[in-house]
């Protein structure tokens, strides 16, 4: 179906609205790759690349790939206006990166100012366009975000998204190595938020069916919870995921921009704010519309070991989301 829906986007007839896209953050290391897998994307006709550095050079290497979509570079405070006008979707992954022995939450002091600056012009410049949020901490800058909006009067929740994509991409990779299948073929939903024990698989509800003893099932779950890390490790000190967080990202714009094109059926999980738990965020799967978050899908059956991670991620993702808050209220 997927495929389907896929093949039938390059096929878009010629007068189908094509979509203006910025990334902020475009010269970075997810920034590129994201760049490039966007300017493939036949539903953006207007492509535009911002960061406080280098982004000439990627932009003018990217625009001579002969896809329709036009690659406009912008770089420096002066022309982020530029870069936001008239923008339907912005993803953000401006920021630092971790190195080995951080934490997510290590990058706050850096990460919260840039996204607090970066949503402050989205919401002067672009205050309808959809909003897709890659800096880490997530489970806080998405907080950080919402409260700008608010302050600027123009926060819509249903248009708010954390990228917890690649948690998605991850868990269905892992199972399907388990599994000995093709890992288009299987779906696993991931819940909470982006930051070890926040981020919980829901592994019984993988599709197809995953049979592990509680073990297997356990060190299956730290994997996917710890993949970040694995990736940092692997890179020692030379950053953080950002090819396949730049699919993942890819994946992400690819299922918003369906949605603002009227798809129907375009399902996932992502970091938003909700009330499915207690909690004022929380990733789950969503269905999206036209207009956003159009439907929150039940999160479905938990097993005891995937109900003992939600009891206990609740109170760490509340305190990531309160410190996002104090950080733009002061409080
Ligand atoms: P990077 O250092 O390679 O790139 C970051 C880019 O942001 C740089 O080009 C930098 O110049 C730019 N930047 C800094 N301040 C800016 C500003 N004010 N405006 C615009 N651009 C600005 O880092 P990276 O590897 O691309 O990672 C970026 C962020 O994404 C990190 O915070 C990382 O933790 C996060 N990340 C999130 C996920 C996820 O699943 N959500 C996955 C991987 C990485
Ligand atoms: C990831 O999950 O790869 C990102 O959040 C980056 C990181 O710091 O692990």
């Amino acid at each position: 179906m997927e495929r389907l829906r896929r093949l039938a986007a390059h096929f878009l007839p010629v007068n189908r609205p094509k979509a203006t896209v910025a990334v902020l953050g475009a010269a970075g290391g997810i920034g590129q790759p994201v760049a490039l897998l966007l300017k493939l994307n036949p539903l953006i006709g207007d492509l535009r690349l911002y960061d406080i550095v280098n982004t000439p050079g990627v932009g003018a290497d990217l625009s001579h790939i002969n896809t329709g979509a036009k690659v406009t570079a912008f770089m420096g405070d002066a022309q982020l206006c530029d870069a936001l006008s008239g923008c339907d979707l912005v993803i953000i992954p401006a920021g630092v990166p971790r190195k080995p022995g951080m934490t997510r939450d290590d990058l706050f002091n850096i990460n919260a100012k840039i996204v607090k600056t970066l949503i402050e012009a989205v919401a002067t410049y672009c205050p309808n366009a959809w909003i897709g949020i890659i800096s880490n901490p997530v489970n806080s800058t998405v907080p950080i975000a919402a409260e700008v909006l608010k302050q600027k009067g123009v926060y819509d929740p249903l248009k708010l998204f954390g990228v917890t994509t690649l948690d998605v991409v991850r868990a269905e990779t892992f199972v399907a190595e388990i599994l000995g299948v093709d890992p288009k073929d299987v779906t696993v939903p991931v819940i909470g938020g982006h930051a070890g024990t926040t981020i919980l698989p829901l592994l019984s509800q993988a599709m197809p069916a995953l049979s592990l003893d509680d073990d297997k099932a356990k060190a299956l779950m730290d994997r996917i919870q710890n993949a970040g890390t694995e990736v940092v490790n692997a890179k020692a000190g030379a950053g953080s995921a950002t090819l396949s967080m730049a699919y993942a990202a890819s994946e992400f714009a690819d299922a918003c921009l369906r949605a603002l094109n009227g798809d129907t059926g375009v399902v996932l999980c992502t970091y938003v704010a909700s009330n499915v738990t207690d909690l004022p965020f929380f990733a789950s799967p969503v269905r999206l519309g036209k207009g956003g978050v159009e439907e929150f899908l039940p999160i479905g059956e938990m097993n005891k070991l995937e109900q003992e991670n939600f009891e206990e991620m609740k109170g760490q993702l509340a305190i990531n989301i309160k410190k996002g808050v104090d950080f733009v209220t002061g409080g």
